[in-house]
């Protein structure tokens, strides 16, 4: 079946929702009503309804009664939305775990990194590994992804055409990259770089033309990779394009920072140089984020961009970087998770997850005091709708607001597992926590993207 196409039946559950209303608040809803319509789009969502008054609502939507089946969640069970995964390399699937112990950024790009996106020159290895991480992350409950390829056109549209297929929301950019790297690993002429990004825009509007589930982003990779007029043209696409996303990796480490300051001597720090380059708006995503000047706190505020913070790659690499999140939060500036899967070895977003809230303990004992560590609600709030807010989909996904797309996850707490057991003086709460901070992909049991279950 096509996954763009609207359903045979609507979706209905009655039981357990638990969603994010804002960065400090969870809502819980018992005894939840929620209504999918055909389209994948959420209808009703009505707490405190009783078994038989479904019925009732059923009919003031327009639908007769019994024509299809009700989801009934038991006790311990719970539906919560998607994570968004806010930076994920879909070429770094097979070498995540490998070299990432104490080794440089630079170094594990040279070392590792390039050999392993090199192979996806080969349109057959695309499709095969491709498939795989696309069915890896929604196993893992990511609903959606914004993804960095390989430098290739040809397999950056094959990930394209796997996303559809196997139903995933994502962004999805050609990773666009002329020097310092080897001659078998970039981009050898910038013209030929913006080619295929702008043929990837082209594609995916034949492919997807409403967006109703992927969308190309422009993906410098960082301007080390990048010489000055190929960041340029992909400016003069972003100005020509002004909905289109951008992501690229800034401020991430401090030998990076260096090398980009001998590259780019005319700029004082990253912000201006990607201001400058057009590449910086309110749908920019910024990964990592840990060692910005003030002046670039104050433009990316000012710019509206998101922050995609990967706190597992931060902690791996040769520097333990720690990412200022709570004062980004403090200044409203949109924070999302990444995984950094595979410079992050996990491509869990509970891990990730949790990843932040260890980094967000020593950016409290960094601070002495001053940025209180990440409560649970924030927490969640980074996996899901706060990732929407960065990547620009908060007005489809996210939580559960009526209107909204329905991407969630179903929660069963006793899936056997190693998830901490649930027990009868248990508040939703507590159990909501015990999964976010014990369960794992066993947990969830099913993973839907507007409206359409999709994990196998
Ligand atoms: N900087 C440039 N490329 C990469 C990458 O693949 N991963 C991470 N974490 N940082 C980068
Ligand atoms: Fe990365």
């Amino acid at each position: 079946s096509n996954p763009l196409a609207t359903q045979g039946l609507p979706l209905a559950f009655h039981g357990t929702v638990i969603h994010s209303r804002s960065l400090t608040e969870i809502e819980v809803l018992e005894n939840c009503f929620l209504l999918v319509d055909k389209a994948g789009k959420i209808q009703a969502l009505q707490a405190d309804v009783h078994l038989d008054q479904i019925n009732g609502i059923i009919s003031d939507h327009g639908y007769a009664p019994d024509v299809f089946p009700i989801k009934r969640l038991q006790h311990g069970q719970f539906l919560c939305p998607g994570f968004v995964d806010t930076h994920n390399h879909a070429p770094q699937w097979a070498q995540r775990g490998l070299g990432i112990r104490g080794q440089s950024l630079l170094d594990w790009l040279n070392n590792v990194t390039f050999a392993h996106e090199a192979k996806f020159k080969d349109p057959v290895y695309a499709r095969r590994m491709y498939a795989s991480c696309v069915a890896g992350f929604l196993k893992q409950g990511i609903t959606t992804a914004s993804y960095y390829g390989s430098h290739h056109g040809e397999a950056t549209r094959i990930l394209a055409d796997i996303c559809i297929e196997k139903g995933q929301r994502a962004l999805v950019g050609k990773c666009n990259m002329n020097r310092n790297a080897p001659d078998w690993y970039r981009d050898l002429s910038i013209t030929d770089s913006l080619e295929e990004t702008r043929d990837l825009i082209k594609y995916i509007s034949a492919i997807d033309p409403d967006n109703h589930l992927i969308q190309p982003i422009i993906t410098p990779r960082f301007a080390i990779s990048c010489d000055p007029d190929l960041l340029q043209g992909l400016g003069t696409i972003a100005k020509e394009h002004p909905t289109l996303p951008i992501q690229t990796h800034f401020n991430e480490a401090t030998q990076e920072i260096t090398y980009t300051r001998q590259l780019f001597p005319q700029f004082r720090t990253e912000a201006d140089l990607y201001q400058e380059y057009g590449l910086l708006n309110d749908h920019t995503i910024l990964a990592h984020c840990i060692f910005l000047k003030e002046d670039e706190v104050q433009t990316i505020q000012k710019l509206q961009c998101g922050i995609a913070h990967c706190p597992i790659s931060n902690t791996t690499m040769q520097e333990f970087m720690v990412a200022p999140i709570r004062e980004y939060l403090r200044r409203g500036i949109k924070v999302g998770l990444g995984t950094d899967s595979g410079g992050g070895y996990s491509s869990s977003m509970l891990d990730a997850m949790k990843q932040a809230f260890i980094v967000s303990n020593a950016r409290h004992m960094l601070t002495k005091g001053a940025d209180p560590p990440l409560s649970l609600a924030e927490g969640f709030f980074l996996a899901t709708l706060g990732g929407a807010q960065v990547c620009g989909l908060d007005s489809r996904v996210g939580n559960f607001e009526i209107g909204k797309e329905f991407d969630a996850l179903e929660i069963h707490t006793a899936e056997s597992g190693v998830m901490s057991p649930v027990e009868e003086e248990d508040s939703i709460l507590d159990i909501l926590e015990k999964f976010l901070m014990t369960g794992d992909d066993r947990n969830i049991v099913k993973v839907y993207v507007r409206g359409r279950s999709v994990k196998v």
